[in-house]
């Protein structure tokens, strides 16, 4: 395992201080291994710059995250924007990582041209977002860097800023990232490999400082197939219930599933996506997933939880139909595979959320 020089500090900036990013960075900081995180936060800048960030957990107590340094915007976390004082905190040598945790919005903002000016030729990027196809961007602008990707089911909130309470789990899945596919039996190119082989030294390094110091036992290592596949497999869930939610007027999951009509969608949504999944990763899905029947039961006991999507919507925040909806589509439709389920309600979320934006109620662009 390629743990580094032990004696050499670890230098990682989170983008995106919110629930997923506050709560996976605060156990990611051990100055005593000679780890040290960093956050950029955007409207909660002041809050977490000078109490730092109080963490209400489920499973690790309740606690204050002091970041190493807390910067308010990521220009701030380059080292030229502090050029000729000696006051930066950002590494003299660069961002080892870089971890991604803001939400995904590609149709709003292009984080990958975002964080740009942070990468330098030794950092590894991290992505810890819902979706599926949320790497492209980054494979394109960084042909050559590390990239990890990761999928967790951790249920968190920002209660208030600086706050972050987390009710429940803390799985990670991670999982390199080389062009989308490899490891289904095709044969990568030499640079792939090489950029493969770096995002798993990455991947190694992360699993072992989050489970050894941070105490997650449930952060997993995956290949790149096995990664896709767990997003594909979390589009089960998070395209069926998400958008479902604010189309049936703003039902929690185990709610729409007592209404009979809805159930039948629902199951409709996850058989759609179980069936194309294959075609797209070019692989059976591995026995022991959990199967549509299997999520819809699980579901049902997990009363009054909202899905972010609904809260997204009644905040008039953007919604993340990209990720969820339109990049599964597309890549789908690109294989021959049509998704018309998934279709319709992209088609009509989009429109909901651009018929509010444009008559400038609620939403904020
Ligand atoms: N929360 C969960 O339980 C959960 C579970 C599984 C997966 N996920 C996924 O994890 C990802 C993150 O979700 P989340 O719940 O942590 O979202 P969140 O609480 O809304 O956090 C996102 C954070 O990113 C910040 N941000 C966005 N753009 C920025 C920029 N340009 N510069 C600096 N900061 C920026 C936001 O700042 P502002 O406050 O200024 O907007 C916000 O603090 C999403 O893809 C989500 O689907 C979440
Ligand atoms: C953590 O803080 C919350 C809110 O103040 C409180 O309700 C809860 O009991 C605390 N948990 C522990 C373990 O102290
Ligand atoms: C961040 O703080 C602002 C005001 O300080 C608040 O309105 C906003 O809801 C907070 N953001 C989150 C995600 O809690
Ligand atoms: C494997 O993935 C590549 C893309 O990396 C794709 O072109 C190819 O069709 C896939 N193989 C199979 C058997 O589906």
């Amino acid at each position: 395992m390629a743990l580094g020089d032990p004696a050499k500090p670890v230098h990682v900036l989170f983008v995106g201080a919110g629930a997923v990013g506050c709560f996976y960075a605060s156990r990611l900081h051990h100055p005593s291994h000679n780890i040290y995180t960093s956050l950029t936060a955007r409207s909660n800048y002041s809050v977490i710059a000078t109490s730092g960030v109080t963490l209400q957990t489920h499973t690790f107590g309740n606690y204050t995250f002091h970041p190493h340094a807390v910067f308010p915007s990521v220009s701030a976390a380059t080292l030229s924007s502090a050029a000729g004082s000696s006051e930066t905190q950002a590494p003299k040598d660069g961002w080892d990582y870089i971890v991604v945790t803001t939400k995904a919005l590609p149709d709003r903002s292009d984080e990958s041209s975002l964080i740009a000016p942070l990468v330098s030729p030794k950092t590894c990027i991290v992505l810890i977002q819902n979706g599926v196809g949320v790497e492209g961007p980054y494979r394109q602008r960084f042909p050559h860097h590390p990239i990890v990707s990761a999928v967790t089911i951790v249920s968190a909130e920002q209660t208030q800023p600086g706050t972050i309470r987390q009710n429940r789990w803390t799985r990670m899945s991670l999982g390199p990232y080389g062009t989308g596919l490899t490891g289904n039996g095709s044969n990568p190119t030499k640079e792939v490999e090489e950029v493969l082989r770096r995002g798993d030294e990455c991947m190694k390094a992360l699993t072992h400082w989050w489970t050894t110091h941070g105490g997650i036992r449930d952060v997993e290592p995956h290949t790149e197939i096995e990664l896709q596949t767990i997003r594909w497999h979390k589009l089960c869930i998070n395209a069926a219930f998400n958008p479902s939610s604010v189309m049936s007027g703003g039902r929690g999951n185990a709610d729409q599933l007592s209404d009979p009509e809805l159930r039948e969608h629902i199951l409709g949504i996850m058989h759609e996506i179980w069936d194309a999944a294959p075609k797209v990763l070019g692989a059976p899905l591995p026995e022991g997933l959990a199967t549509p029947e299997k999520i819809v039961k699980s579901t049902e006991r997990n009363t009054g939880a909202k899905p972010s999507m609904l809260l997204d919507w009644e905040a008039g925040r953007p919604m993340e139909l990209e990720v969820i909806l339109g990049n599964p589509v597309r890549i789908a439709r690109r294989l021959g595979v049509e998704m018309p389920r998934l279709q319709s309600l992209y088609a009509l979320l989009r429109s909901m959320q651009r018929v509010r934006e444009e008559r400038g109620e609620k939403g904020k662009l």
